[in-house]
């Protein structure tokens, strides 16, 4: 009888627990101040996680689509430091398949690990490398302001510093996944995964953004495969909207061991709820792909959301966490970033974990003794040598 008795207290003392929260409250823009880490794990997160999902960036299919992977080529690079490799991703279904661009360092003893993260304009303007394929669907003159030449977002990849320092570069083209403009999703990887007669993303289904998290997803599906990368240590980044990328890859998939966000601004690190630069409504106007239809709910009212963005962060708990902001780029509110990634703080304390410190570090004076980090650097809306050596040395703490 008494060996019974235990396993039954244990029950009713957990069954208790949840029900004093069962109904989860409108959090806010506030800290995630939860009672335990059980209440977070049981209640809190799974709440908060179908929130992102349904009403920010849409679900990602549950149906999958064969995919292969093919190497396309492989050589010596940046002087004889790296070793280039490029992999084709084949989606079934997919017009033309999504390169796959790696650098790996060639004085590599084993496998090393990885900063993975979507590109803007294509994989060959990453790095003058001449012998980087030209991405086929990358923007031709006009399109995006941006020009299709080898090396013009070189400041952006400092291959070199990942060199040497032991990590490999992973990188795909936004535009290979899903284009950038809104074609009622007719193009991308969404019409793959479409119902029988549907034609569009219903209203909780996934925007560009869920595609290309997504779409790195794949990515590290692959990498679980590569002898020359530990896909344990694997750090998923992304500047600005590809920031909004790399968080809900993040949130969405426990594989990826660090989560970087630099200048992320709006629907990505800053809360909504302050108005701040780019609103709810600014950017549903002119990025209507980006999110799922639901979020149009929360246009011109904010106050409405149940949760704000500190909330997509503290998803990513108990994994490291670096969000980065630029002084001149007030468009992604440099300070709505840094409250967001304080407020997400107290759920990475109930896992033993060290949270961001306050006040608001000063410019350049990066606070990353903690599992959150966060810098402030001079300058406009980029990313750069400066961004990237700290995330160096932020991943150098754990993957060292
Ligand atoms: C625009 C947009 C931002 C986005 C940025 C970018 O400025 O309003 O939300 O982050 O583009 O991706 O560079």
């Amino acid at each position: 009888m008494k060996k019974f008795l235990l396993p039954l207290l244990a029950l009713v003392v957990g069954a208790s627990l949840v029900s004093c929260d069962e109904q989860p409250r409108i959090y806010g823009a506030e800290p995630l101040e939860i009672s335990s880490l059980r209440q977070w794990e049981r209640v809190h997160r799974p709440t908060i996680y179908d929130f992102f999902e349904k009403e920010v960036y849409g679900r990602m299919p549950e149906k999958q689509v064969p995919i292969r992977y093919e190497l396309l080529s492989e050589g010596e690079a940046l002087g004889g430091k790296a070793v280039r490799r490029e992999v084709a991703m084949h989606i079934e279904g997919m017009a033309t398949p999504v390169p796959i661009l790696m650098y790996i360092p060639a004085a590599a003893e084993g496998a090393v690990p990885a900063f993975l993260g979507m590109n803007f304009k294509g994989n060959h303007q990453i790095n003058p490398d001449p012998e980087i394929t030209i991405s086929v669907n990358a923007p031709k003159g006009e399109e995006l302001g941006s020009d299709p030449e080898r090396g013009a977002a070189t400041s952006r990849w400092p291959l070199e510093l990942l060199m040497d320092n032991g990590y490999a570069l992973v990188t795909i083209y936004r535009g290979d996944v899903d284009p950038d403009f809104d074609d009622g999703f007719q193009n991308g990887v969404h019409p793959l995964f479409y119902a029988e007669g549907q034609s569009s993303p219903a209203a909780e289904e996934w925007g560009t953004i869920g595609a290309w998290a997504w779409s790195l997803s794949r990515v590290m599906d692959y990498l679980e495969t590569d002898k020359d990368i530990d896909a344990e240590r694997v750090a998923v980044i992304g500047h600005s909207r590809l920031g909004k990328t790399s968080l809900w890859a993040g949130a969405t998939d426990p594989r990826f061991a660090i989560v970087i966000s630099n200048d992320s601004g709006c629907g990505g690190a800053a809360l909504s709820m302050r108005k701040h630069g780019e609103t709810v409504e600014a950017i549903n106007k002119n990025f209507p792909h980006w999110f799922c239809d639901n979020y149009n709910k929360y246009s011109n009212n904010e106050e409405a959301l149940m949760v704000d963005q500190q909330g997509l962060l503290a998803l990513i708990a108990p994994r490291p966490l670096y969000v980065a902001s630029a002084v001149e780029d007030d468009w992604a509110d440099p300070e709505g970033e840094y409250l967001s990634a304080l407020y997400a703080s107290p759920v990475y304390e109930l896992y033993g974990k060290k949270g961001l410190a306050s006040p608001m570090p000063a410019v350049d004076s990066p606070m990353m003794e903690g599992d959150v980090a966060y810098h402030i650097r001079k300058g406009g809306h980029d990313i750069n040598l400066y961004d990237w050596t700290q995330y160096v040395k932020f991943a150098d703490k754990y993957f060292k």
